[in-house]
C-alpha cells in the first residue's frame, strides 16, 4: 500500500484502495465538485493552528495569509486565535470581509500604496510593518491629513543567508525587503521612526526566507535580531515565518514544536514581558491540502518516457516551474497498488515547461479517467493560481467528519470575461 504520510492527517484508505479525506471519499468529492479540486482537511487546519498557538502562546501567532486565503480560511484562523498577516490591500479586504477585526490584522508589503496604507489606518490594523524610508514619509503625510497614528514595526534585513530557493530567500543584504542592518539603515530607520510624531514605534521584524528546513538558520538570524533589539528597549519583536514542510517522502521537516524550541532558546535573553510574534504560513496549511486532478491523456514515447496529462497544471500550481519544487502523486482509487512505473506529470497549458512532476512514480496501469491526488498543495497553490490559457481556477472544498463544504466555487467560463468591457 502507498505510504500516506504526506496526506492530510484525517485521511484513510479503505479495503478497496480508495482514498478518503476527512471521512469523505475523494471519488465522491470529485463526483460532486469536479476536477481539478483543492481539498482541505479542516480538522488538520485547525490542529496546526492550535499547535502553533500552544507552542508560541495565544495572540503571538500571525498567520501569513499569502499561503492560502479565502473567507473561510481567514475565519478559521481567526476562530483558532491566530492574527492575520496581510501583505496587500487585497488580503486585508478578504480578512475584513471574513469578519476578522482589523485589530487582528498586521499589514506588510515592500511597496504599500497610499490607498493600502489609508485603508489600514482607517480600519485600525494592529500594526504596520514598515519596509522603507519612503513609507515612513507616506505614513506621516496620511497622518497629517487626519488619519490615526499607527503602531509600527520596522522590517529589518539581518544579512543572513538561508538554505532555500533564491526566490524565497529574504534575509540577505541584497534584498528588496526592509532596512539593511549591515549598512546602518536599520539603526537610521529606528531613529527616524522614533522621532516621528506620526507613528508609534513598537518593535522590529524580520523574515529570513521561506521553506527553510535547517532550524540553525533561524537561530543565526534570530540571534542577530535579539542583539539588535536589546539596546533599543522596544516592547515587541517579530521573527517571521519560513518553516519548511515535507513535500515528498524523502523530505524531513522540523515540527512547529521544534521550531518553537529554537525560538525559546534565543528569546531567553529578552526582558520579561517582551512580545514575540511569529508569522507561519506554509507550515499551517501546506499538508492540510491536496489537489485532485483527472488524467486526460497518457502518452508513451518508446525508450524515452511516459507523459501523463492532467486537467490543471501551472495555473493551479506554478511552484514546480518557479522553484523546481518536487511533489508526489497517487491514484486516489488505487492506493493499494505499488507505484512502480515512472511518468512525467504535466498540465494542460501550452508550454513544455508546464510540468507538475518531472519524474513521478505511478502505478503501471495508470489510465485516462484516473483521479490523481497530489498531496501537500495547501500552501501557495490556490493563492498563486492564475487563469493562464483562460483555464478557470479550481474550486476549494473543506472536508471533515464525513461532510464537505464548498468554500470557493470553481470559476465558470463567464468568470473569464467578467472584467472585459
Ligand atoms: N512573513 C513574511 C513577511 C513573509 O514574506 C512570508 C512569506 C511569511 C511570513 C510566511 O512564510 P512561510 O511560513 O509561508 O514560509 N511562493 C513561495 C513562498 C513565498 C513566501 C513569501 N513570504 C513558495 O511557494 O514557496
Amino acid at each position: 500500500m502507498s505510504d500516506i504520510s504526506l496526506f492530510p492527517r484525517h485521511s484513510a484508505v479503505d479495503a478497496d484502495g480508495a482514498l478518503s479525506i476527512g471521512g469523505v471519499s475523494v471519488s465522491a468529492l470529485v463526483g460532486e465538485y469536479g476536477t481539478p479540486l483543492f481539498i482541505y482537511d479542516e480538522q488538520h487546519l485547525r490542529e496546526t493552528c492550535r499547535e502553533a498557538v500552544a507552542a508560541f502562546g495565544s495572540d503571538n501567532v500571525i498567520y501569513a495569509s499569502k499561503a492560502f486565503l479565502c473567507v473561510a480560511m481567514a475565519r478559521l484562523a481567526h476562530e483558532e486565535g491566530l492574527l492575520i498577516d496581510v501583505a496587500t490591500g487585497g488580503e486585508l479586504f478578504v480578512a475584513l470581509t471574513a469578519g476578522v477585526p482589523a485589530s487582528s490584522c498586521v499589514l506588510h508589503g515592500n511597496n504599500k500604496s497610499d490607498d493600502e496604507l489609508r485603508t489600514a489606518l482607517e480600519a485600525g490594523v494592529r500594526h504596520i510593518v514598515v519596509d522603507s524610508f519612503g513609507e515612513i514619509e507616506r505614513i506621516e503625510k496620511l497622518v497629517s491629513s487626519g488619519l490615526p497614528i499607527p503602531r509600527v514595526q520596522l522590517r529589518i534585513t539581518p544579512g543572513v543567508h538561508v538554505h532555500t530557493h533564491e526566490y524565497v530567500s529574504t534575509g540577505q543584504d541584497d534584498s528588496k525587503f526592509g532596512f539593511n542592518l549591515n549598512n546602518g539603515d536599520a539603526h537610521r530607520a529606528v531613529e527616524r521612526a522614533r522621532s516621528s510624531s506620526a507613528m508609534q514605534l513598537v518593535g522590529i521584524h524580520c523574515h529570513i526566507g521561506s521553506n527553510v528546513f535547517d532550524v540553525d538558520n533561524f537561530e543565526d538570524a534570530w540571534k542577530v535580531m535579539v542583539d539588535l533589539f536589546l539596546p533599543l528597549e522596544l516592547p515587541e519583536i517579530t521573527m517571521g515565518g519560513g518553516l519548511g514542510v515535507a513535500y515528498t517522502t524523502r523530505d524531513t521537516a522540523p515540527t512547529i514544536e521544534q521550531w518553537a524550541s529554537v525560538l525559546s532558546r534565543v528569546t531567553t535573553r529578552l526582558p520579561a514581558g517582551t512580545k514575540v510574534y511569529v508569522e507561519p504560513g506554509r507550515s499551517i496549511v501546506a499538508a492540510a491540502g491536496v489537489t485532485a486532478y483527472s488524467v486526460g491523456t497518457v502518452k508513451d514515447i518508446d525508450g524515452i518516457r511516459r507523459y501523463v496529462s492532467v486537467d490543471g497544471g501551472m495555473s493551479d500550481n506554478p511552484r514546480p516551474m518557479m522553484y523546481g519544487s518536487e511533489y508526489e502523486v497517487f491514484d486516489s482509487n488505487n492506493m493499494l497498488a505499488a507505484r512502480t512505473s515512472s511518468a512525467r506529470i504535466v498540465g494542460k497549458h501550452c508550454e513544455s515547461g508546464d510540468i507538475l512532476i518531472l519524474d513521478a512514480q505511478v502505478t503501471p496501469d495508470i489510465a485516462i479517467g484516473d483521479v490523481l491526488v497530489m498531496p501537500v498543495t495547501g500552501a501557495y497553490g490556490y493563492s498563486m493560481a492564475s487563469n493562464y490559457n483562460k483555464v478557470p481556477r479550481p474550486g476549494v472544498v473543506f472536508v471533515g467528519q464525513g461532510q464537505s463544504r464548498l468554500v470557493v466555487r470553481r470559476e465558470t467560463l463567464e468568470d473569464l470575461v467578467r472584467l472585459d468591457q
